[in-house]
């Protein structure tokens, strides 16, 4: 009898903590509000994602509903000593691929960490969690943004009045990881999946 294996379809979860080469990424919770509101509410930073209320306390509910939801994972990027750096999201599974995104970094974060936490993100997504693609959407006139995936290897596929939404196959994903291997040597460490 021929034995017929059905791929599992990968679903984002949370792990509690990553540990990369420089950073490491802690599943956000409501303790976190006042630094991601920090971020979300900086004109500057957040001039290209979508809007939060301004209030602490409606912080502090959606982190709370976040953590008894399922779906996505929110991370607080930081440094390896605890130092909170900015956030990153991996939400909106379809299929084989995932979506990320409310990636922010604090002024004055080293040089490379951009890197290093994209590369995180792609380690998790892929060797934890099993996404073999990607996809994402980055709002018009986000620039460097939009030049800093398409380094990565994403395509173009869609485009309207609001925001450029590219695609990232397996393929340019593992090339990224292997031309940037620099900035991620080893493996994730990935501590407290759930
Ligand atoms: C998105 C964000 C986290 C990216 O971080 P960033 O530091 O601006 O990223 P950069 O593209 O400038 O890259 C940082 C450094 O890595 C370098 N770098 C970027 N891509 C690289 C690559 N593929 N290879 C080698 N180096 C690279 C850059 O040259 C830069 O070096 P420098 O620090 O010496 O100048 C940050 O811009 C941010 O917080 N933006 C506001 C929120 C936002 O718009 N988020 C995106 C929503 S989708």
């Amino acid at each position: 009898m021929e034995l017929v294996v059905t791929p599992a379809v990968p679903s984002i979860q949370r792990a509690r903590r990553l540990v990369g080469k420089t950073l490491a990424m802690r599943d956000a919770a409501p303790a976190d509000a006042e630094f991601i509101l920090g971020l979300r509410i900086d004109a500057r930073k957040s001039r290209y994602l979508s809007a939060v209320s301004g209030r602490l306390p409606d912080q502090q509910a959606w982190l709370e509903r976040y953590q008894h939801g399922s779906g996505e994972a929110y991370f607080v990027i930081e440094s390896l000593a605890g130092h909170p750096l900015g956030t990153v999201r991996l939400y909106d599974a379809q299929g084989p691929s995932f979506c990320w995104g409310s990636w922010i970094l604090v002024d004055g974060c080293p040089s490379g960490a951009a890197v290093e936490s994209a590369l995180m993100v792609y380690a998790y997504a892929l060797d934890t969690l099993g996404f073999t693609a990607a996809h994402f959407q980055v709002q018009r006139g986000n620039e460097s943004v939009r030049a800093f995936h398409e380094r990565f290897g994403a395509v173009l596929n869609e485009t309207d009045e609001h925001e450029y939404r590219f695609t990232l196959s397996l393929e340019a994903i593992r090339a990224s990881m292997r031309r940037y291997a620099r900035f991620l040597p080893g493996p994730l460490m990935v501590e407290g999946l759930q």
